[in-house]
């Protein structure tokens, strides 16, 4: 019985409610729209723009993550490449320049809580490789 409780308990742990799209919508959303998507949205990629093979505009996108694979794990914040990236730790992202730390510290409360993300959309679709020839 343990063992099944263990077992579940991480879904039920990530069922996202309200309060937490709140905090998605407050303080997750407007730092990748303005800093993240003019590399790596659906928007992006039409106009060949796209980098990293990264989506960052959708739920699923950002799940199925980039070239490297996963962006980020699911409550496990110091696995994901995604605040690695924000840190500066490796890769650089936002290339312009690092973000203040309470943003950062936003987005790895966000990835602690399971990442709660409403966003649907036509972004629903794996990153295209594109080839140009
Ligand atoms: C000006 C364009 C640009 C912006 C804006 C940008 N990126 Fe990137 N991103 C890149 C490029 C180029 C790469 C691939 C090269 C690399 O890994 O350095 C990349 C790769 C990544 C990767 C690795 C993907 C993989 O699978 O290898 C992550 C994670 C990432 N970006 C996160 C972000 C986040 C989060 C933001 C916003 C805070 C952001 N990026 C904003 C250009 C951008």
């Amino acid at each position: 019985m343990v063992i099944l409780l263990a077992k579940i308990s991480p879904a039920i742990a990530f069922a996202a409610d309200s309060s937490e799209f709140d905090f998605f919508e407050q303080k997750i959303r407007p730092v990748l729209v303005e800093h993240c998507y003019s590399c790596h949205s659906v928007g992006a990629r039409d106009s060949k723009k796209l980098q990293g093979a990264l989506l960052l505009d959708s739920a699923h996108a950002i799940s199925i993550g980039g070239e490297s694979g996963a962006v980020l794990v699911k409550g496990k914040s110091a696995e994901s490449l995604l605040i690695k990236a924000m840190m500066y730790d490796g890769i650089e992202m936002p290339p312009a320049g690092k973000l203040p730390d309470d943003v950062i510290a936003n987005f790895t409360k966000w990835i602690e809580m399971g990442a709660p993300d409403p966003r649907v959309g036509d972004s629903n679709l794996a990153p295209k490789r594109q080839i140009n020839i």
